[in-house]
């Protein structure tokens, strides 16, 4: 999946549709989480860190991490010329990432629908965060698969019920899970919308 992603890493900024999603969602997880400058952030999936690159100048740091990498090279060059956060980009694959770092939280951009065990995945994330640290995810809310105009390759979810995610994230021990609808991608070629939901939670403190 990563070589679709290493192909388009070069011209993934010049759609206006993604730059502007990300910055409706970086506005977004700033309306919801107190964001500050003792924070070091995960981004998962951060692809060429338009998510990253809105929000770090908020936070300390940010841990970019992207199994593409195409994608990681771009982030790495781009972020030479943001101010104010350190960013550590990251080639690796989030189910089998390991550090000893505990992060207060973890930010994700269109990714999750890339990943397919749900479940695995916020047992993952909540082995990265530090007791009363935050998950603040954005993916399609629905997807009757015509999402992805270059196919559904690597696709593994067709959008997220909140009830479901709920569930899963309870499961993996948080709390006070908030899901709402953040953008909407509009596109003409399909006849259709796409919601794009930011999910919120924080994992339960010890
Ligand atoms: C749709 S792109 C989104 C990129 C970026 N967050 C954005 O909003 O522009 C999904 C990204 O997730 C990455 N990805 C998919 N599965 C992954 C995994 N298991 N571990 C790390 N990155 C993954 C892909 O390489 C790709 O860069």
């Amino acid at each position: 999946m990563s070589s679709r992603f290493d192909e388009a890493a070069g011209t993934w900024d010049a759609s206006a549709r993604r730059r502007e999603l990300a910055g409706a969602i970086g506005k977004a997880i700033e309306a919801a989480i107190a964001l500050d400058q003792d924070m070091d952030l995960l981004d998962v999936g951060a692809g060429t860190g338009l998510l990253t690159g809105g929000i770090c100048a908020r936070v300390r740091s940010i841990t970019a991490l992207d199994d593409s990498g195409g994608m990681i090279d771009e982030l790495r060059e781009k972020s030479r010329n943001w101010s104010g956060c350190r960013v550590v980009p990251i080639k690796a694959d989030i189910m089998t990432f390991r550090t000893d770092q505990r992060f207060h939280g973890i930010v994700s951009s269109m990714t999750m629908h890339h990943i397919r065990d749900t479940d695995a995945f916020f047992v993952k994330l909540a082995s990265l965060l530090e007791p009363g640290g935050f998950v603040a995810i954005a993916d399609l809310a629905d997807d009757d698969g015509t999402f992805h105009e270059h196919g559904n390759e690597g696709v593994c979810h067709f959008g997220f019920p909140r009830e479901d995610l709920d569930r899963v994230a309870r499961g993996a021990g948080f709390t006070g899970c908030c899901w709402e609808v953040v953008h909407t991608i509009r596109k003409e070629g399909r006849g259709r919308s796409y919601d794009v939901f930011l999910f919120t939670a924080r994992l339960e403190p010890v």
